[in-house]
């Protein structure tokens, strides 16, 4: 719905955006990869309705129609505009401007397998954005069926390509959308302006479509702090002279500064533009409590949950059942009062203020003109309202590597890893790749699986790093079981790579051999040992009652060495010094106690005088009378 004030409005009103009106067109590139002549870069337009694949690009073979379908306002012969092999490029189609809507020759084309439409434009101009039919019936049958991406091209551009296909040369174009939304960081910054008015036909039933769609989305991106929206709504305001009309009256509030056109069209009947201000700025008020309380994701249940229980066509479209809602919502309805002001007080309202402000364009977007409009990072989004494709959009809006799972959910996927894999690294055997199918087409990237990460540089190799590896293919390492013993390569106290056991030698990933110790001298070489080979070891007898010491590699009995013998000797002679030791303490110990009781016996009967001065002797000499 472009948001155009009803005849007798536009008489009373100014219209604010007319004033500074600048619309911006949204541009994607387009480069011409063959033939050689045409080689080189060109903008187009993104047509406004249809699903640009934001993030992504396509490599397409152009085609145009017959002499007499030029223009593509008929439908086409089946399959016209479909690729020729599962090898050949899928095919854009390049139509005429003029003679019906674009969103018809989009539609068209479509149905007749075209992957994109280029439409060429029919005068010298700079590009201008194919917008979709406004209340058009039969359009609104077909243009939220337009799945696929169209963009404009400028005439002298659309002439070049058609020249080169009347010589029959293959035209293979690339169209690129990754840049036409900026992605500086990990948080995308959106806002959708729309309006509360709920009967204004096939638009509003998409514009609310989409909201009750995105919804879960949205809270989850919001609840993630992966975004950050801000819903908007437009308003008018009548100039000083008109203000105090009718019609200013009845769809303004504050005294003609905030205005909405009449819903119905009828001033006379049903509701007023007053009362769709009101509801606006209410849904902008349940926004702002919400967002105050940590909540901001709280709008898309209210404005969900309100076009539900107070639809106009039921007459509930009114502050009694919209409080209901907020209450249900456990919104304090005294706040979003507060917010919303007195609507007849002759006064500025601070939140509409700022939101007419907030309407005219700074930087690159442009103003905001249509509803609803969805704003990206800051650039107008253009395509059709539809869940995967806005969703598609704000993803690429992410730095790349910032996306917030929801962004690499099923509906998401492109399917490019279904073929040959994508081109990335796999591993059959643990059923482990490196494909991801993601919004942005196909990326390489090792894997995590069961917690285990993976790296390399996704496309030629994968390594699983970490002690818990082991448990994924045995960590891509070599592993044999024979007579139920095995042996792995994969060792988990290390952090990475193979190594063959001991007994193995090999690359540790492919294959590990066993190796022949005996054949190699490596083992058992003494002369009394006999040398047996074993998967994974050896075996090592020694003749006769000799036992086999393997740290030694060597036997012993009777042949002991005359190292073994130095040993014992060493030994004993420690022995022999320890024990001598022992004994010379133990004497003199003995000597000491004998000395001390004979002198004892011998005190009983003739004190010693000279030991008078020792005090220890002399003590239990005496106790003991
Ligand atoms: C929402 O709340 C945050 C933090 O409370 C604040 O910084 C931000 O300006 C608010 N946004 C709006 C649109 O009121
Ligand atoms: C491989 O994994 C995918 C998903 O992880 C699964 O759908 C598929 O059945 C698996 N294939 C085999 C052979 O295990």
């Amino acid at each position: 719905m472009r948001l155009r004030p009803t005849p007798v409005l536009l008489l009373f009103c100014s219209l604010l955006l007319s004033v500074s009106g600048r619309f911006v067109v949204e541009k994607n590139s387009l480069t011409v990869l063959a033939p050689s002549s045409l080689v080189g870069r060109h903008d187009s337009a993104i047509g406004n309705f249809g699903a640009p694949d934001y993030g992504g690009s396509m490599v397409l073979d152009v085609k145009v129609p017959a002499k007499d379908d030029v223009h593509g306002c008929k439908p086409f012969p089946a399959d016209y505009f479909k690729r020729t092999s599962h090898k050949a490029n899928p095919t854009v189609a390049l139509l005429d401007r003029g003679e019906c809507y674009f969103a018809l020759k989009v539609w068209n084309a479509q149905n007749a397998g075209a992957a994109c439409v280029l439409v060429a434009d029919d005068r010298t101009e700079p590009l201008i954005t194919m917008d979709s039919p406004e209340e058009d019936e039969e359009a609104a049958t077909y243009i939220d069926d337009i799945s696929i991406p169209s963009a404009l091209i400028e005439k002298s551009f659309g002439d070049k390509l058609k020249e080169e296909l009347a010589k029959k040369t293959t035209v293979t174009v690339k169209l690129d959308w990754s840049e036409s939304l900026p992605h500086p960081d990990e948080n995308v910054e959106y806002e959708l302006w729309t309006s509360s008015n709920d009967e204004c036909g096939p638009k509003c039933d998409t514009q609310i479509n989409f909201i009750k769609k995105f919804k879960g989305a949205a809270q989850l991106l919001e609840k993630g702090g992966y975004t950050t929206f801000t819903p908007h709504y437009i308003t008018w305001y009548c100039s000083d002279s008109s203000m105090e009309t009718e019609q200013c009256r009845t769809q303004c509030i504050n005294h003609g500064r905030y205005c909405v056109p009449d819903p119905d069209h009828d001033f006379a009947k049903g509701y007023q533009g007053k009362d769709v201000v009101m509801e606006n700025l209410r849904q902008l008020c349940v926004f702002k409590v919400g967002n105050a309380s940590g909540k901001p994701w709280v709008w898309w249940d209210y404005v969900s949950d309100f076009h539900i229980r107070c639809p106009m066509r039921e007459n509930k479209y009114n502050q009694d059942c919209a409080e209901k809602v907020i209450e249900s919502l456990g919104l304090p309805v005294k706040e979003v009062r507060n917010c919303m002001g007195d609507p007849d007080v002759d006064e500025e309202n601070k939140h509409l203020k700022a939101e007419q402000v907030a309407q005219v364009g700074q930087g690159e977007r442009g103003d905001v003109t249509i509803l609803p409009t969805l704003i990206i990072n800051d650039r107008q989004y253009r395509g059709k309202l539809d869940k995967s494709t806005v969703l598609g959009a704000i993803c690429s809006g992410f730095r790349e590597g910032t996306d917030p799972p929801v962004c690499l959910d099923e509906d998401m996927q492109t399917n490019e890893c279904l073929v040959n894999n994508g081109g990335c690294w796999k591993n059959d055997e643990a059923n482990v790749t490196a494909c991801k199918d993601t919004f942005r087409g196909r990326i390489c990237e090792c894997p995590v699986v069961q917690g285990v990460q993976f790296q390399g540089d996704g496309y030629t190799y994968c390594e699983a790093i970490g002690p818990a590896r082991c448990s994924i293919n045995n960590g891509g390492c070599w592993k044999e079981t024979r007579h139920g013993q095995t042996f792995s390569a994969c060792h988990p106290s290390h952090m990475k790579g193979c190594d063959c056991p001991p007994g193995f030698r090999g690359d540790g990933k492919l294959h590990c051999e066993d190796i022949n110790e005996c054949a190699e001298k490596s083992a058992c070489q003494c002369a009394e040992c006999n040398c047996k080979d074993k998967w994974g070891g050896y075996d090592c007898a020694c003749k006769g009652n000799l036992l086999y010491i393997k740290e030694q590699d060597t036997c012993i009995g009777k042949g002991i060495g005359s190292s073994f013998w130095n040993m014992l000797f060493i030994v004993l002679v420690i022995i022999a010094v320890m024990s001598l030791a022992g004994y010379v303490i133990y004497r003199h110990r003995l000597r000491a106690y004998m000395d001390t009781e004979i002198r004892a016996i011998m005190a009983q009967y003739m004190p010693l005088d000279e030991e008078n001065d020792d005090d220890d002797i002399r003590q239990p000499l005496r106790a003991d009378i």
